[in-house]
């Protein structure tokens, strides 16, 4: 039974199970006095089953080869604009000592779809778990349940594999690889007993809000350790090109009603949020969001890992301090 405390019984409803889908949509395009509702209450639920801390992520985005297509993403195979770079082991652990010596501890090594970059990972995720011993959480594509075992074995903690859009027909114009491997590829990420993080991206060409609020709820079914949502941003040098930026309240919506239906879960407030609309970022914490990532990657290789256009915003270590103490939260640094 949900005692029914508000005026607003469609946000109390998100705690119920199953989630009615109509409720979601409904609450996607909430605006005014149901919006604001929606995002006190993810505040809330943040406070109470997260307390009021923001975990910080120092990324280093170890190489933009990728084997994949995806129609929205510049790092794509077939750029040939783009200067490809694979960092070396000294390289990334120069960086991680780096992310280490600002207090943060958490390591996040994100690349394209690139498995040449294993062979540097198997230096690299035990020499930072023994010399830092940070939680390491990856995010490096689709790749089989061995491999993903044998990083949990190197020391991973957690891996990032984010479904984009639950819409089979959609996620294969989009990605051109079948929806069904991705998902296999988070299960497995979760069998051999690392966090898992999803996610999906508003506002992709052919999208609906039929199919944003199945994103929701796949998203529910999953499981997940973080979730999070992502405003399409346009790129340059992809079919996407010339598309409209994902909506930025929709977006915020979502990260809501994923923090009501989730209330544990990380909740990142994503840097494209910041690039669509000013203060976006803080908006996002406002939204029940609980994880900034803090960006790492050398000036000189991060033009060209260009996954939200090639002028995107770049999260530095005084801009998340700034909002996290603009939204009454507290930075979890370690000294
Ligand atoms: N717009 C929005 N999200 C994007 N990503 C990559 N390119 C874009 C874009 N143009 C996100 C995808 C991917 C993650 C690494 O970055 O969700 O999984």
């Amino acid at each position: 039974m949900i005692a029914i405390n508000t005026t607003f019984p469609i946000i109390d409803r998100l705690q119920s199970s199953p989630v009615d889908r109509d409720d979601i949509l409904t609450l996607l395009t909430a605006t005014g006095a149901l919006q604001e509702e929606l995002f006190r209450r993810a505040r809330d639920m943040r406070h109470t089953h997260c307390g009021d801390l923001v975990h910080l992520r120092g990324v280093i985005e170890i190489s933009n080869y990728c084997q994949k297509s995806c129609s929205y993403c510049a790092i794509r195979a077939p750029n040939k604009e783009l200067d490809r770079y694979r960092m070396s082991a000294e390289e990334i652990l120069d960086i991680a000592g780096q992310i280490h010596n600002t207090g943060i501890r958490i390591i996040f090594i994100q690349a394209g779809q690139d498995p040449k970059c294993d062979e540097i990972l198997e230096t690299v995720i035990p020499k930072i778990k023994q010399q830092f011993n940070t939680e390491v959480l990856l995010c490096l594509g689709e790749r089989s349940k061995e491999t993903y075992r044998h990083f949990r074995d190197l020391g991973a903690d957690s891996y990032i594999l984010k479904y984009e859009t639950s819409d089979p027909v959609l996620y294969e114009m989009t990605a051109l690889t079948p929806l069904k491997n991705r998902l296999d590829c988070a299960r497995s990420i979760k069998q051999v007993g690392m966090k898992l993080g999803v996610g999906n991206i508003i506002g992709l060409p052919g999208q609906n809000f039929e199919s944003l609020a199945d994103d929701i709820l796949l998203g529910y079914e999953l499981e997940p350790d973080f979730v999070s949502a992502s405003p399409f941003i346009a790129n340059e040098h992809t079919p996407y090109e010339d598309s409209p930026a994902g909506d930025f309240n929709v977006t915020l919506n979502t990260m809501a009603i994923n923090r009501l239906m989730h209330k544990t879960c990380l909740l990142p407030t994503v840097s494209a949020l910041e690039k669509i609309y000013p203060h976006g970022q803080l908006m996002g914490l406002n939204a029940g969001a609980n994880v900034i990532t803090i960006n790492f990657t050398p000036s000189s290789r991060r033009e060209n890992y260009a996954i939200y256009s090639s002028h995107r915003f770049i999260v530095s270590r005084d801009h998340a301090l700034h909002i996290i103490q603009q939204a009454g939260l507290k930075a979890e640094i370690f000294q």
